[in-house]
């Protein structure tokens, strides 16, 4: 992966998400298919210029670990740092053990710089062997879903 910048281009800011953000959020995770009914804005970041949001991200709190999720930015933003930065703000926030899961090996390689590792569902701490209990589901179904969990950030 190409070494990215460690600040945002000029004109956009990392912020935490508030209220008036709700739709730009629910639309940026409804345009991926990623899951929406866990969206409450209390639990995200952004990154956004004054006029729009250009990535959203949150972390979700469970018995005594979080889930880093609905990391999106949108198409015309991508490959240019964007979700590698937010990623790591959501990283340095976390104060729990991280878990993610994520459909597909090419989207786990992007997490597995960022310092994730694969882990089995039987791992997990068990508030959250309900949650991705869908994974094994998602298995069944021949449908590649990786579990990862937070370790270090690779040297
Ligand atoms: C995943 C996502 C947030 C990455 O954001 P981004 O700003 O493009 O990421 P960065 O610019 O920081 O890093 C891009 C690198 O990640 C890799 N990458 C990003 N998204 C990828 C994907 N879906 N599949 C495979 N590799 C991906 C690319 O290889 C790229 O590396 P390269 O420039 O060396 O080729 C963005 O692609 C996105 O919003 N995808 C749709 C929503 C989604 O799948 N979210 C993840 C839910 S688990």
């Amino acid at each position: 992966m190409t070494e990215r910048s460690s600040s945002l281009p000029p004109g956009l800011v990392l912020r935490r998400a508030s209220a008036k953000d709700i739709w730009s959020i629910r639309k940026l995770v409804l345009s991926e298919k990623l899951d929406p009914t866990q969206v409450r804005w209390q639990q995200f970041w952004v990154i956004a210029s004054e006029a729009h949001m250009v990535a959203c991200g949150q972390l979700r709190n469970f018995t005594g670990a979080q889930e880093l999720s609905s990391l999106v930015v949108v198409p015309a933003w991508r490959k240019r740092g964007l979700g590698t930065f937010l990623a790591k703000h959501l990283i340095q926030e976390a104060t729990l053990p991280l878990y993610l899961e994520c459909l597909g090996q090419e989207l786990a390689m992007f997490y597995t710089h960022l310092g994730f590792v694969p882990v089995s569902w039987q791992d997990l701490p068990q508030s959250l062997k309900f949650k991705f209990g869908l994974t094994k589901v998602g298995k069944l179904l021949r449908i590649p879903v990786v579990i990862m969990q937070y370790q270090r950030l690779p040297r």
